[in-house]
């Protein structure tokens, strides 16, 4: 099914120019930019994007970082958008990522792993209205 996914490119990728570069490995596997902004996420916001993480060990670390720098918020759709996506990022900890994957090529850790994207279909709808309004998602 057609499906829209929410994706952020994250300070250790908009810090080493890379934006580019993880754009070009969504459009090659068919994934559209409906929606995209550079933006500098406030404490509030991060610690509101990664409420369901609040009692992991990593949480303030994790909020820390993604305040770090400017990350990159997009909106990309494409047929089965989520898997796809998940597919292109790789493995969360970029020791597991498979080769030809973002992480695989540009992830430093676990926790400095260049992008995030949705989980699940709720998720994705969730995660795209905490950062886009309505109008901004232009397909
Ligand atoms: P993300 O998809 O953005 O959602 C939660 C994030 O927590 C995850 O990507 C990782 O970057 C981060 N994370 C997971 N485990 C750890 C860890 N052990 N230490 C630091 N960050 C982590």
């Amino acid at each position: 099914a057609l499906e829209r996914t929410f994706s952020i490119i994250k300070p250790d990728a908009t810090k080493r120019n890379l934006t580019g570069k993880i754009i070009a490995k969504f459009e090659e596997a068919g994934l559209r930019i409906v929606a995209s902004k550079r933006i500098h996420m406030s404490r509030e916001q991060a610690e509101g994007f990664y409420a369901v993480h609040k009692e992991r060990p990593f949480f303030g670390e994790l909020v820390d970082f993604m305040i770090s720098e400017p990350v990159v918020v997009q909106v990309l759709e494409g047929e089965n958008a989520i898997a796809k996506n998940r597919e292109v990022m790789g493995a969360t900890n970029p020791a597991e990522a498979a080769e030809g994957t973002i992480r695989k090529e540009f992830a430093l850790s676990i926790g400095e792993n260049s992008v995030h994207g949705s989980d699940a279909p709720e998720t994705a709808a969730e995660e795209i209205k905490y950062f886009f309004s309505d109008a901004e998602l232009v397909g």
